[in-house]
């Protein structure tokens, strides 16, 4: 996706500057060729040599080059590129930006680009949330700028929070996706994914055994094609997918709240595996063992997700697509709960171990829709994940 691409990248002065030669690997690895920038302060923690040596071009870093200005100018310089992208950006560099300086070459370039900017914030978790950072955050998110992290976690400073800057590979998806011409661009689909936990006590919870990888690579190919998606789990093994807005969630209420909190979008993928039923009270304390007494559980009907949006009068998703997860009579089953629940579409499939589905890599569903039911052969997830992609983006183009 990235071949022919040419990236402007503006390397700032930050500790994580040394994760930019392993996103350079990785951007000439997919066919774009990087031409590479560097504050002053940049060359205090990576050297202009290695940087030039995997870019495989010259490093920019004066403004007064004048051998730079008589060859192609630093305007000229800041429209080479499909994308301007900032890693790290700085707090300093962020609030020059935000306030319009032109002072080096990096600054210049950014006020000179007529093409979009993707930044990849990295300072102390304090500076980040700083009222004057959020300030310009939110003022360079008006004038359009794209933004990839920060992630939260351990600092090099020695402190914990937001603030560390996305790894190369999360940089490299939201450069992809930045740059996606794909049938999705400028549709926003929420997608939910994972078990849920029901919790009995502080301690105990009921859940299910959903790995939530199907949801991921759904949430994967949707982003492949353009796609903004909020990505809503429960406390899933699968790693969560790369290029979303991620909201973790843990019991069925919450996942609810969440996904009502997500809307308005165009389309709904909801893959959860959402626990039926939660312990109606769940116990403040753990329960103790009572001379051989057993506990009695009573339950409570969860709220159904799925249903809940498919039937909103306002602002429901033009496309809603639930999944049936059956052991007996899989498409009768299947219509029905199209029917009952009032979503658009239900990918239906068997779940019984001997199929090996759940949990395992490979699934073969059923579309059914109101126009009948369409057999997939059985194909990897991530297959079952492009092909559904690819049919919602079909049916969103056709709204
Ligand atoms: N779902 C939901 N909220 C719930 C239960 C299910 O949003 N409380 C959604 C799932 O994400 C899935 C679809 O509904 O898209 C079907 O889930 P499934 O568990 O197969 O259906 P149930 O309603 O639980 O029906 P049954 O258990 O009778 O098969």
């Amino acid at each position: 996706m990235l071949g022919g691409k040419r990236i402007l990248l503006i390397i700032g002065g930050g500790i994580a500057a040394y994760k930019c030669l392993d996103l350079i690997r990785r951007l000439r690895e997919r066919g774009a060729a990087v031409t590479p920038v560097m504050t002053r302060a940049a060359g205090e923690f990576v050297t202009p040599l290695s940087v030039a040596a995997l870019a495989g071009e010259t490093v920019h870093s004066d403004l007064f080059d004048l051998t730079a200005e008589a060859e192609m100018g630093h305007i000229q310089l800041s429209r080479v590129a499909d994308l301007v992208v900032v890693a790290p950006a700085t707090a300093d560099l962020l609030a020059r930006m935000a306030g319009g300086h032109a002072d080096d070459l990096a600054s210049t370039l950014l006020m000179a680009t007529d093409t979009p900017v993707l930044v990849a914030p990295a300072m102390n978790v304090r500076m980040y949330e700083h009222r004057a950072m959020q300030r310009n955050i939110a003022a360079l998110k008006g004038d359009g700028v794209r933004f990839v992290g920060p992630n939260a976690g351990d600092m090099a400073c020695g402190e914990h929070g937001p603030g560390r800057m996305s790894e190369p590979m999360e940089i490299v998806t939201a450069i992809e996706q930045a740059m996606a011409d794909g049938p999705l661009q400028g549709r926003r689909v929420l997608v939910t994914s994972g078990p849920t936990h029901e919790p009995i006590d502080p301690v105990r919870y009921i859940a299910n055994r959903s790995s939530g990888a199907q949801g991921t690579a759904i949430a994967e190919a949707l982003v492949a094609l353009g796609a903004e998606v909020v990505f809503v789990t429960g406390p899933a093994d699968a790693p969560r997918p790369l290029g979303c807005g991620v909201v973790e969630v843990e019991s069925a209420q919450q996942m609810l709240d969440a996904v009502q909190d997500a809307l308005p979008v165009d389309a709904g993928v909801f893959a959860a595996a959402v626990a039926d039923w939660r312990v109606k009270t769940a116990n403040g304390s753990k329960i103790k063992k009572d001379d051989g007494k057993l506990p009695v559980l009573e339950f409570a009907e969860n709220p159904d997700i799925l249903a809940t949006v498919s039937r909103m009068n306002e602002g429901r998703p033009g496309l809603m697509v639930g999944f049936a997860a059956e052991t007996d009579d899989v498409i009768a089953n299947a219509q029905a709960k199209r029917l009952r629940k009032g979503c658009d579409w239900i990918v239906a499939n068997d779940v019984r171990p001997e199929t090996g589905i759940m949990g395992g890599t490979e699934n073969a569903v059923h579309l059914v829709t109101e126009g009948g039911v369409e057999d997939w052969p059985r194909m990897g997830k991530r297959d079952v994940a492009r092909r559904l992609a690819m049919r919602i983006a079909e049916a969103l183009g056709q709204e």
